[in-house]
């Protein structure tokens, strides 16, 4: 729709302004702060750019927006776009991470409270969420999204773009959101990453399309096309992806902004001859801004008079980026949410949200394993603090990390220290993450041999997970097992510590280690966090967004398998298993372990039978057992009997937590709706069939574990 700013805009622009307002460039350093080249500053003065990638902070941000005010001839305000994956100036545990909190309530508060940081630095577009389902954790990039589950993906990509945005763009303190890959970025062949993916049309729409949905449904102003191609179509020069499914189908009326260089890139995937071919592929497709690949300034001009683009198509893209900037309110505010210092000086930054940061990064960890070592007595006498992510301020906040600073981290050391003043804790790193030395694994299994308690660090460096960092071998770098080895040689209690991007394939470990936590990368508090869970200050109630491998020969492993014909059978050498290495993963989906312990009443779903349009409900008794109080997670998964396609095994549908005090009971209750049983049918087009559909309540996916009843779908 064309507003009459719009309009009178588009009639006095020309091509080369058109084409500016899908022009990003991006900030550098530029004498020693974050600025724009010459270059770059003439072609804002010239109206030739309409956005900027990697630029941010009120001194920055005003310089440059001036610019575009003061020196181009239509002073049309530039809007600023930065990654703010898991926090801005405050960084929250990777997304990953924030997953495993299984909180939407969470989720939507530290977008917010990023959203807020953000804003006062110019940022006016973030993105963020990335949405992408993933099942290969040798994909370094599944560290940035919700895990492996759709319906989890959908939640979270509903929350963060609430979060960011808050219900008007144009108020102060919130960012615009961008979807981020659409396209089924997870499934890169092998999981390494920008490879082309090969997948079905059903698993695009039942699996990898449903957060993006989600996010559309719940209005994100933005969405990002993926790297790679599909089947041969690469995501940003994909128009039944952008047009008929993201625009035709779900009425997305927000900008598309492509990947870093992606336009450009359609020329190496081989789809495009050259620069003006590549750039009509991509706005035909659909991708309204192109990032930094430069082939719509060069590209598009040519191609229009080759005819490959028209003039209304390239218009198109430009109304839509300029309602985005007008839904920013940019034109009556041009410095939205900047942190006033009055132009010139930088205003004092307010402190980091540490409250917000150690409770999500605490309600993210989780506790794998534990044979009763967990938690640390108060009065934990001697405890070796051992492993190169120990005292690694470094390391504790993950990819990604916004304009956040490292050094302000505290360091696991920190916080045991300050939660344990009365133990003697000695601190050694042993060996550098992914060094060949192990000349100081001597010195750690000495601190070890005389402490009561170790505690060992270990674990991937932040910049093995996210972008380009793909890995073959999901372990640990370095000489980090030698090191291991030798400290669970001497037979004294170990707690496995592990920082990563993704899950670690440590079967030894698990074996061996007397308890096993996942912090992933846990943020600005991650020395607290941990302190606080592996004390009891803060029971666990982090649960895995995804399963964990046992073997990396068993990726991509997920629980919503379908059926086969012949399932596993240790009897029957013809059924579905490996001859070396177990089915079943590691840890499965939902695990997570509670210094309390919760036992499950039988499901009751308050109808036997549904309608397409009904929603009941399936309410389980939960009692808290154990001495302390605690949190428990309760999944509630179905799988339908008979269809006319093979349905799989469990399905996620509701997730429901209860917080119970020692001895006490409470009833949960798990929601399921008509429309949540329907599935594209074999046309593709949502089905629902009558017949029966199990319900699984239970803590996990472990089947051995679930408990059961059965409903009856009617006609509607
Ligand atoms: O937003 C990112 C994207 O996820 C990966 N490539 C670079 C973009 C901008 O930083």
């Amino acid at each position: 729709v064309e507003t009459p700013r719009v309009k009178t805009l588009l009639a006095a622009m020309t091509l080369e302004e058109k084409i500016g307002q899908l022009t990003m460039a991006s900030g550098e350093t530029v004498g020693g702060r974050l600025g724009v080249t010459p270059s770059v500053a003439e072609a804002i003065a010239a109206g030739h750019v309409g956005s900027l990638l990697n630029l941010w902070g009120p001194l920055s941000v005003r310089e440059v927006q001036r610019l575009a005010l003061e020196r181009s001839r239509l002073k049309i305000p530039l809007f600023f776009s930065f990654d703010v994956l898991h926090g801005h100036r405050t960084v929250f545990p990777i997304p990953l991470g924030e997953a495993a909190a299984f909180s939407p309530d969470l989720w939507e508060r530290t977008a917010r409270a990023a959203a807020r940081e953000a804003a006062r630095d110019g940022i006016s577009l973030t993105y963020a969420p990335m949405l992408d389902l993933a099942r290969d954790p040798r994909w370094g990039r599944m560290a940035e999204g919700p895990g492996e589950d759709p319906w989890v993906g959908s939640r979270f990509a509903e929350a963060k773009v609430r979060g960011f945005q808050g219900d008007d763009l144009a108020t102060a303190g919130g960012v615009a959101a961008t979807a981020k890959h659409i396209g089924a970025y997870g499934a890169v062949t092998a999981g390494r990453d920008y490879a082309s993916i090969d997948i079905s049309e059903r698993s695009l729409r039942e699996l990898h399309l449903p957060a993006f949905k989600a996010a559309v449904d719940a209005g994100v102003a933005a969405v990002m096309a993926a790297f790679p191609d599909i089947a041969g179509v690469p995501a940003t020069g994909n128009a039944r992806l952008l047009r008929d499914i993201l625009r035709g189908e779900w009425g997305f009326d927000g900008i598309v902004v492509s990947d870093y260089g992606a336009v450009a890139e359609l020329v190496a995937h081989g789809v495009a001859a050259d620069i003006a071919e590549a750039a009509a592929l991509a706005l035909k497709a659909g991708v309204d801004i192109d990032m930094t690949s430069k082939a719509y300034p060069l590209g598009l001009p040519v191609a229009l008079a080759r005819g490959l683009v028209s003039m209304g198509e390239i218009d198109a893209a430009v109304s839509r980026v300029l309602r985005f900037k007008e839904r920013l309110g940019l034109f009556e505010d041009p410095y939205r949410g900047l942190a006033d210092g009055a132009g010139t000086v930088a205003p004092v930054e307010p402190p980091l949200d540490r409250d917000l940061a150690r409770e999500a990064a605490r309600r993210a960890i989780v506790l794998l394993a534990n044979d009763g070592v967990l938690p640390l007595a108060r009065e934990a006498g001697r405890i070796a603090l051992i492993g190169p992510f120990a005292a690694a301020a470094s390391e504790m906040l993950g990819p990604w990390t916004g304009a956040g600073h490292a050094a302000e981290s505290i360091t696991i050391a920190d916080g045991l220290s300050a939660a344990l003043p009365e133990a003697a804790i000695s601190v050694v790193a042993g060996v550098s993450i992914d060094g060949p030395d192990g000349a100081g694994i001597a010195k750690a299994v000495e601190t070890a041999r005389s402490a009561d308690v170790v505690l060992l660090c270990l674990g991937e460096a932040a910049d093995m997970s996210g972008e380009a960092a793909s890995r073959a071998r999901v372990d640990l770098p370095g000489c980090q097992r030698e090191l291991a080895e030798a400290v669970l040689a001497l037979g004294k209690p170990v707690v496995a510590v592990l920082f990563s991007g993704r899950p670690l394939i440590l079967p030894w470990l698990v074996a061996r280690a007397a308890a096993v936590v996942a912090a992933w990368f846990p943020g600005h508090e991650a020395g607290h966090a941990v302190a606080d869970v592996l004390t009891g200050a803060f029971n666990p109630v982090g649960r895995l967004p995804l399963s964990w491998p046992y073997d990396v020969g068993q990726i991509p492993i997920f629980y919503a398998e379908r059926p086969t014909g012949r399932p596993v059978d240790a009897a029957n050498r013809y059924t579905s298993k490996y001859l070396d290495v177990p089915t079943t993963p590691q840890f499965p989906f939902g695990h997570g372990l509670s210094y309390t312990r919760f036992t499950l009443g039988e499901p009751r779903p308050t109808s036997p039978v549904m309608r397409r349009g009904d929603q009941i409900f399936v309410e389980v008794e939960v009692t808290n057992e154990g001495q302390v109080a605690g949190e428990e997670t309760l999944f509630l998964f179905i799988h339908d009997v008979v269809a006319s396609i093979a349905r799989p095994v469990l399905e996620l549908k509701d997730v429901a937590k209860i917080s119970l005090l020692p001895g006490a009971s409470g009833t949960v209750r798990l929601a399921l709706t008509g429309e949540a049983l329907t599935f594209p049918g074999l046309d593709l087009a949502p089905a629902f069939e009558a017949g029966d559909i199990v319900l699984f309540v239970g803590v996990s996916a472990d089947r051995a574990h679930l408990r059961r009843t059965t409903i009856r779908l009617i006609d509607p």
